[in-house]
């Protein structure tokens, strides 16, 4: 590809000397996680975006999402024109999905499950309110590459779901992201949409129709290059951030006071993070002033004061501050979504620490960030006379 020079995904088929890197990425992605169709797009975020219009999803539909995500996740609702309405997580970090039956309308189109830091939703329970309520299913799978639901790989379970391959995801393009699904119709509009409306017939590209109008969300060749080369990494790395994680879980679990984040399919956790529960909000607190105090924070999430992953700090979305102006109806909707309370999440939230799990650990350096994070614990623990 470098040699030809062709970087474009699409067209130039004489001069690129049958080098189709975006082509040969989509079909690997499909073998590797089981899925029938695969349209890489330029982010996450555009996969998202591409996913949603291609499911038919657009002005005053409600799509129901969690408190607990990247602010991607409602961008792409609001750039199809949608309302985002948020629930609560539970202890699994992701929708809960009683608090999402609640939230069902009339107006509601889809249910929007994000598998945060690599592991799962309870994908049973919440297809079981699709399908009686006849809803779509959008996994955002971009934090969970890699990670299964009973034998099925997370963003392949519902009518449509969606990678990030940005570059602190499992396996990177630098920047890119792709929409899985197994329907064909989502593929196809998936594909024009993300390339002007094009519909990828013939040889020429510029006699090509436009059944429809889109946006340019196009990976590149050298970024799909990438890919390929990470996602034939994938299963290794997948094998010792396993390992990694196991390790620290072993020793933190030697605390009684602390429990880990549920998973409804344990063998199916990516192991991207291990996250786990201090016994109340004040002692999370203590514990994160002195694993900073002792410069221990960093690789460590605390994600209740996090500015992008909880809905707490998401300001600019409270008071809807965007640059282009939401119709009068669709602002008001947003800022009485974004304004609810969260008590049931809030109560999760506000006592999890997440640990990123590295590739690049040794068993040394594990046991030492574990014990450091155990004497920490053991020390707020003692502090707020909760028996250790
Ligand atoms: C849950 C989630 N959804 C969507 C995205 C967007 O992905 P990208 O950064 O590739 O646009 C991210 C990125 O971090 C994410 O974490």
């Amino acid at each position: 590809m470098l040699e030809t020079g062709i970087m474009m995904r699409y067209g130039f088929d004489g001069p690129r000397k049958g080098i189709w890197k975006a082509v040969e990425l989509e079909k690997a992605i499909c073998d590797r996680f089981g899925c029938a169709h695969a349209q890489l797009v330029s982010s996450g975020t555009a996969a998202l975006t591409t996913a949603m219009v291609a499911l038919g999803i657009g002005y005053g539909d409600e799509i129901i999402l969690p408190s607990f995500t990247f602010v991607a996740s409602f961008e792409a609702v609001l750039s199809v024109g949608a309302i985002p309405v948020f629930v609560d997580v539970d202890d699994t970090l992701t929708l809960d999905p009683e608090a999402v039956r609640k939230a069902v309308t009339k107006k509601t189109k889809c249910i929007m499950p994000v598998h945060m830091c690599g592991s799962m939703a309870d994908m049973d329970a919440l297809q079981k309110i699709c399908k009686e309520n006849n809803l779509l299913l959008l996994e955002d799978a971009c934090q969970s590459i890699g990670g299964t639901y009973k034998g099925k790989h997370l963003g392949t379970i519902g009518d449509a779901g969606t990678f990030s391959f940005d570059f602190v995801k499992t396996i990177t393009c630098a920047e890119g992201g792709v929409v899985l699904t197994n329907r064909k119709d989502i593929h196809v509009a998936a594909d024009g949409y993300s390339d002007h409306g094009h519909d990828h017939k013939g040889a020429d590209r510029g006699a090509e129709l436009h059944p429809i109008m889109g946006y340019n969300f196009r990976i590149s060749e050298l970024h799909a290059a990438v890919g390929l080369a990470q996602v034939r990494k994938l299963d290794e790395f997948l094998s010792i951030q396993r390992k990694n994680h196991q390790q620290l879980k072993e020793i933190i679990n030697q605390i009684p006071e602390i429990s880990f984040r549920r998973i409804p399919d344990a063998g199916g956790d990516s192991c991207t993070f291990l996250s786990w529960f201090l016994p109340t909000e004040e002692i999370a607190t203590a514990v994160i002033q002195e694993m900073k105090s002792q410069n221990i924070m960093g690789g460590n999430f605390y994600w209740y004061d996090h500015n992008w992953h909880y809905i707490r700090k998401w300001d600019h979305l409270k008071n809807s501050t965007l640059l282009n102006t939401l119709h009068p109806d669709l602002k008001a909707a947003v800022i009485s979504q974004a304004t609810k309370e969260f008590p049931a999440s809030n109560k999760v939230m506000s006592r999890c620490i997440s640990t990123a799990i590295s590739l690049t650990w040794t068993e040394d350096q594990i046991s030492e960030k574990g014990n450091k994070i155990v004497a920490v614990i053991k020390k707020a623990l003692a502090a707020k006379s909760v028996s250790v």
